[in-house]
């Protein structure tokens, strides 16, 4: 069976990763384990873009000579802040290893013999931040609108390639593939540009000092971004294993924010065409969030560092925050401010308090053994979770597990165990056998979003950690938390800060 290939973007190490990087690699590590949990096999791909002229200048600020000393450098850090946040990524490419150069070459001599390639003059706005040249409506008051700096006047020799003459296989590609680009209003918006806007491109730099060299001509450097969106075929043998390549491309998902969705949707298809590849089944584009209503970037001042939130809070809570608190697709703000209300009112108030009421009591009344199993009292929350995540509605999704958790808690408060403890222990054994199941069912759906904090509650509840155990269809039926099976309360989940 193929695998479920999903891919984030390639991030330019002109910096250490931000929360906004952090966000996109998040979403895709959650899908990546949804689906490892449901028994498929996941090929997850993350990586550094690094022949890019950002980055050059970067090095140079830091008067950094050697270039590639410095790609290796930053690409080493992103690879780390992956590991310390604990995305299960199975690939990270790197656009200057010998693989991924040696293939951007033959590709580009494919598209080179397939006659889609033709020298030109370009003159236009080139913006080093966009990585890309503007056209009119990319420009505020003469400033690029996204890194509010003036683009450079450029004029040269470049080859382009003939981007508008795949115009009409686009178009009807998307009709086609309603889930191709998602969500909708991303569709419509690539689905006008296409139609109206889409020009041939250039894709060379003249006298770049950095890049992959066009083989045809190697005055010339290969555009970064053609370079870079290579990566998806790279990663997973292109060019280097043939065999691996068949199996894994292509891919099921590419996660974007919505900055650069032009590129996936227009050059990338159009590229693929052009070698007779298939393309990629759906193309997510998230939005952008601001730091307390300001547009985060270094030079604001403002971009804010995951690992140390991390560290502060745990992973699991950003994970939660990021992924609750903005609807995946729209635009969003972070604030430390809403990160805590959250972080006391979902999580250690609500989810962290809720196991720990419901093991202590199991503790105290029951002598920590599970009691009889109790057949389903409540309805099934699985197809509606799985509906969710698979249309990447993350708060969607998290927002019926913490209505199970608020329905649970009401439970707990008109049955009042601590009564029927002394009165009824019947109904005592019954209620809190809903309850500890309840607490499992929730755990096991958590996984993919909060992994340590499932498998510490599955912990608790004397079960086996995801990855040990029977596949999911079977576990996820009700009832299937054992009678006699020890609890134990541990320690508390997440702790209040004040
Ligand atoms: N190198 C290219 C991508 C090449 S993929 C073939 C690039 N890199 S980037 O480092 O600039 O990363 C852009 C991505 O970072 C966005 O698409 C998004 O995934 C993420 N984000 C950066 N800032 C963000 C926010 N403020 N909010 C949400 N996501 C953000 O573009």
């Amino acid at each position: 069976m193929k695998p479920f290939y999903i891919t984030t973007p390639i991030y330019y190490v002109n910096g250490r990763p931000h929360i906004g990087h952090a966000y996109t690699t998040f979403a895709a590590d959650t899908l990546a384990r949804y689906w490892r949990q449901r028994g498929h096999e996941v090929v997850f791909l993350c990586g550094t873009d690094e022949n890019s002229q950002k980055n050059v200048e970067a090095a140079h600020k830091e008067g950094e000579r050697d270039i590639q000393k410095f790609v290796d450098r930053m690409s080493a850090v992103w690879q780390e802040t992956w590991d310390s946040l604990g995305i299960s990524h199975d690939v990270f490419v790197r656009t200057t290893s010998p693989e991924h150069k040696k293939a951007v070459t033959a590709l580009a001599a494919k598209v080179w013999e397939a006659g889609d390639i033709y020298k030109g003059v370009y003159e236009g706005l080139y913006c080093v931040g966009c990585e890309a040249f503007l056209t009119d409506s990319d420009l505020e008051n003469g400033l690029c609108s996204i890194h509010r700096l003036p683009p450079k006047p450029i004029k040269e020799e470049n080859y382009f390639f003939r981007l508008s003459k795949y115009r009409g296989r686009l178009l009807d590609h998307i009709e086609a593939h309603p889930k191709f680009i998602q969500p909708e209003s991303r569709r419509n918006e690539l689905t006008h540009y296409i139609a109206n806007a889409m020009a041939d491109i250039s894709i060379t730099r003249q006298s770049a000092e950095w890049g992959i060299p066009l083989p045809q001509d190697s005055s010339q450097a290969i555009y970064v971004w053609f370079d870079a969106l290579i990566n998806y075929l790279t990663g997973v043998g292109y060019g280097s294993d043939e065999k691996r390549f068949k199996k894994t491309w292509p891919a099921d998902l590419h996660l974007v924010g919505k900055d650069i969705i032009k590129f996936h949707c227009a050059l990338w298809p159009a590229m693929l065409i052009s070698v007779g590849l298939p393309l990629p089944e759906r193309v997510f584009a998230h939005g952008y969030f601001t730091v307390n209503g300001q547009k985060m970037g270094k030079s604001a001042g403002n971009d804010i560092d995951p690992t140390a939130l991390a560290k502060e809070w745990g992973i699991d809570a950003l994970r939660y925050f990021l992924l609750r608190e903005i609807p995946f697709g729209e635009d969003g703000d972070f604030s430390l401010e809403r990160f805590k209300e959250r972080y006391e009112g979902d999580l250690a108030n609500g989810l962290g308090n809720f196991a720990a009421r419901v093991l202590a009591m199991t503790e105290k009344y029951l002598d920590g053994r599970v009691p009889e199993v109790v057949s389903a009292p409540v309805e099934d929350l699985w197809t509606a979770f799985n509906d969710a995540v698979e249309k990447l509605a993350f708060d969607e999704a998290l927002r019926l597990i913490w209505l199970r958790i608020g329905e649970c808690d009401r439970l707990i408060n008109t049955e009042e165990p601590w009564v029927l403890a002394k009165t009824d222990k019947t109904r005592l054994e019954r209620v809190l056998y809903i309850l500890l199941e309840n607490l499992r069912q929730v755990s096991l759906m958590l996984w993919p979003i909060m992994p340590e904090t499932s498998e510490q509650i599955l912990a608790r509840l004397g079960v086996l950690a995801i990855e040990k155990s029977e596949p999911l269809s079977e576990r996820r039926v009700w009832g299937g938390l054992k009678p006699g099976t020890k609890v134990k309360k541990g320690d508390i989940l997440f702790p209040k800060k004040s």
